[in-house]
């Protein structure tokens, strides 16, 4: 990808909202992808028991830590993991009735939500070509269920200042492809791609334009079925009645267009995946499989290279006491806001590299509520996009059906999202009702017990992800590499930033580090 698209994706992840960053963070995401095959970058796992007389240090339990310390654990290291929460999971936190959201700055929220309600306020998909971690569900038995990212039934909402309608998503995708079809085909028409096509061709390609944009015989596009019915054709004289098609001026509408591609994003595509009961269930699935290696309640003070070795001071929560541990190396997963603010002997381009990397945010609000999504526009799963601070409404993949469910009424990023969670929660959360309300007529009082994450306030994440202009940035070069015995991972070390593939590939390379080095230190006694 050119420096100056790149340039221009990274602007409109800076100033638009949470859709347009989606299309810049997949795009910088594919054009790394295509620099690499899986298998050549894939490293090499340290062979069982290599790891023998050893002993590895693993700083937090998120997606990072416990692929490594499993990793570790395989390879026959002797592996402490050390976590100052009471849970596994880091960012993987699945929300349910009575989980408490303490945030940095004192305040609190309780969930209370009914029994089988949950709200997955950090990842909370999988897509189907994540095979590193989707690989550790099937090699636990992590139940899986699709994740349905779109549906067709779900809305877009153009301006939600302005009282414009929702449009319902199956007509702006097919009557913008019939609407561009018609174009193309009225310009191949009138021999304007002649110097293109040879004659033959021009005719397949009028064909084609038929099939795909839902063409009249005459080549003009009338609307098509696929874009839905305003009364569906039922039985005997109840034929179906048609919205008129949307015109090309309001399809031209830049807010649009991401909707129209979302699902084609190779992040997005169908089937995407979740685990049965919550994203946590595959933090869950580790910490189960880690208990004599896991500290949790533990939380890191100080991080020391030693002449041949690490000493990580620690203090336990619950007691206040504090204890320094020891080992032959140790991998940090810390969030670099998180890890910036523990005492070290990081070299000082490393503690440079770790303080100055910011950290973007990102904040989701969800409801409980009457099902009215399914029983009013038939949508199961899938999300409306919302032209608001909110962003978007997404709704939930299971419980089909079910009296109530979670409604995810908001999830924004960046300055948005700063914005939007610096005000009460009260005002976010009337926020949210009015948007729901308005995709969604008069259903908005229907909304109940929300709760709100704002991940900059969570204490021991501080921070949702990181936006790297290129893979070369010296930040992330360095914090590629250890410092001294201390090595680094987590999502944003890898080149699937923002989720939790990158954070297991990102483990897999460090625990190969250090498998690698104990191998030559092995080959030069
Ligand atoms: N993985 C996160 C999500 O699914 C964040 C993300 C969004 C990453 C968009 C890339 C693109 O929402």
């Amino acid at each position: 990808m050119s420096v100056t698209r790149r340039h221009f994706l990274m602007q409109l992840a800076a100033t638009s909202g949470y859709t347009a960053a989606y299309a810049a963070m997949t795009t910088l995401g594919l054009g790394a992808v295509g620099v690499t095959t899986a298998a050549a970058a894939a490293p090499l796992l340290p062979a069982p028991g290599s790891g023998k007389g050893l002993r590895v240090l693993v700083l937090g339990a998120g997606i990072a830590g416990l692929v490594s310390a499993w990793e570790l654990r395989k390879a026959g290291y002797q592996v402490q993991v050390v976590e100052a929460r009471e849970r596994v999971g880091g960012r993987n936190w699945t929300i349910r009735d009575g989980t408490r959201i303490a945030y940095t700055d004192g305040s609190s929220q309780t969930a209370r939500f009914d029994r089988g309600q949950y709200f997955n306020a950090g990842p909370a998909r999988l897509p189907s070509h994540h095979q590193t971690i989707l690989g550790y569900c099937r090699e636990f038995g992590v139940a899986l269920e699709a994740e349905v990212n779109t549906s067709r039934s779900a809305y877009f909402l153009p301006d939600a200042a302005k009282n414009k309608p929702a449009i319902q998503l199956r007509r702006a995708v097919n009557d913008a492809r019939g609407r561009i079809s018609e174009l193309l085909a009225k310009a191949a028409d009138a021999g304007a791609l002649d110097r293109e096509l040879s004659v033959a061709d021009r005719q397949r390609l009028l064909a084609f334009l038929t099939v795909y944009g839902d063409l009249a015989p005459d080549k003009s596009f009338k609307g098509t079925e696929r874009s839905g019915y305003t009364v569906f054709p039922g039985a005997a004289e109840q034929v179906g009645v048609r919205p008129e098609p949307l015109s090309l001026d309001e399809l031209l509408d830049p807010d649009l267009w991401t909707s129209l591609i979302f699902d084609e994003l190779l992040i997005f595509q169908p089937t995407m995946l979740q685990p049965v009961g919550g994203m946590d269930r595959i933090p869950a699935a580790f910490g189960q499989r880690l208990q004599k290696e896991l500290r949790l309640n533990t939380e890191v003070t100080r991080i020391h290279n030693e002449a041949d070795g690490v000493a990580v001071t620690v203090r336990h929560r619950a007691s206040g006491k504090l204890e320094t541990l020891r080992a032959d190396y140790a991998i940090t997963t810390f969030p670099l806001p998180v890890l910036a603010k523990v005492p070290s002997n990081f070299s000082p381009p490393v503690q440079q590299a770790i303080a100055s990397t910011e950290y973007d945010t990102a904040s989701k609000i969800a409801w409980q509520c009457p099902r009215f999504w399914e029983t009013d526009s038939h949508i199961y799963g899938g999300i409306s996009v919302v032209k608001h601070v909110t962003s978007l409404i997404w709704y939930p993949s299971g419980g089909f059906h079910q009296p109530n469910g979670t409604l995810v009424g908001c999830y924004n990023i960046g300055q948005a999202a700063r914005d939007f969670t610096s005000q009460p929660l009260a005002a976010q959360f009337a926020s949210s009702r009015q948007v729901i309300d308005r995709v969604h007529p008069g259903r908005g009082a229907a909304l109940q017990r929300p709760v709100s994450v704002a991940w900059h306030k969570v204490p021991y994440s501080l921070g949702s992800w990181v936006h790297w202009a290129t893979p070369a940035e010296p930040a992330y070069v360095l914090l590629n590499q250890p410092d001294g015995r201390v090595h680094f991972a987590g999502e944003y070390l890898s080149q699937i930033g923002a989720w939790q593939e990158g954070a297991a590939l990102s483990a897999h390379h460090a625990v190969a580090a250090i498998a690698a080095r104990v191998a030559s230190s092995a080959a030069t006694i």
